[in-house]
């Protein structure tokens, strides 16, 4: 798979914290919206300038703007919403939209139980957001979702990958690059990410 690790020292540090056990949910909500800031830097990198004349104090000069309409951000609720906080405050006028999937946890499907995104995402690239790619069965099915109302430039952005999950990524959307800051070990048989962090919707909601 297209698989981008963001490993800048920032990132790795506020990771680290956050797999912490000792870190409760008012830390953990801090660090993962430091983290997503810098995170967003890294998966909004590619995103197309044009030109646009700006009177300064000084002179008139051709300055860059972004080219495209800004970017649909996607959040799987409900842990995605911890990461969405921190992208809408670096770029305030992207739309939003969420969808509602849980994983049952007898079969680790995803069960879909809410769905509203805006109407244009087929004009916009769509940043899927979700901190935890574990079996990869929720981030498929969201995806499917978005695919068959029109997203076609799409890019998926998460905090932990398991090895499993991002095989099972790219079997379902070869043409999504992913967005992580680790590749963990492994999953067990929970299907929880290992070493991973936890439950991260627990963690930030407590
Ligand atoms: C977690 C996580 C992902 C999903 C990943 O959500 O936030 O959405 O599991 O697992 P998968 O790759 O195996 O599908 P959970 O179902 O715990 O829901 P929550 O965010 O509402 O707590």
């Amino acid at each position: 798979a297209n698989v981008t690790v963001v490993d800048h020292p920032l990132v790795q540090v506020k990771l680290t914290q956050m797999r912490s056990k000792e870190t409760a949910s008012p830390d953990f909500r801090r660090l993962l919206k430091e983290i997503s800031l810098l995170l967003a830097y890294e998966v909004t990198r590619d995103l197309v300038l044009t030109e646009r004349e700006v009177e300064t104090p000084v002179e008139r000069a051709m300055c860059p703007v972004l080219r495209d309409l800004e970017p649909c951000f996607i959040s799987i609720l409900r842990a995605g919403n911890g990461i969405l906080d921190g992208m809408m405050d670096l770029l305030p006028s992207a739309r939003v939209g969420h969808v509602g999937l849980y994983r049952d946890p007898e079969t680790l499907e995803a069960v879909e139980y809410y769905y509203k995104v805006p109407t244009d995402i087929s004009d916009r690239e769509v940043i899927v957001v979700d901190p935890m790619l574990a079996t990869g069965h929720t981030a498929v099915f969201a995806i499917n979702r978005l695919k068959k109302d029109g997203a076609k430039n799409i890019k998926f952005l998460c905090l932990l990958a398991a090895p499993e999950g991002l095989e099972e990524f790219r079997k379902g959307h070869p043409d999504v690059p992913v967005f992580t800051a680790s590749i963990d070990q492994k999953l067990n048989e929970h299907g929880y990410i290992v070493p991973g962090l936890g439950d991260a919707g627990d963690r930030i909601y407590g």
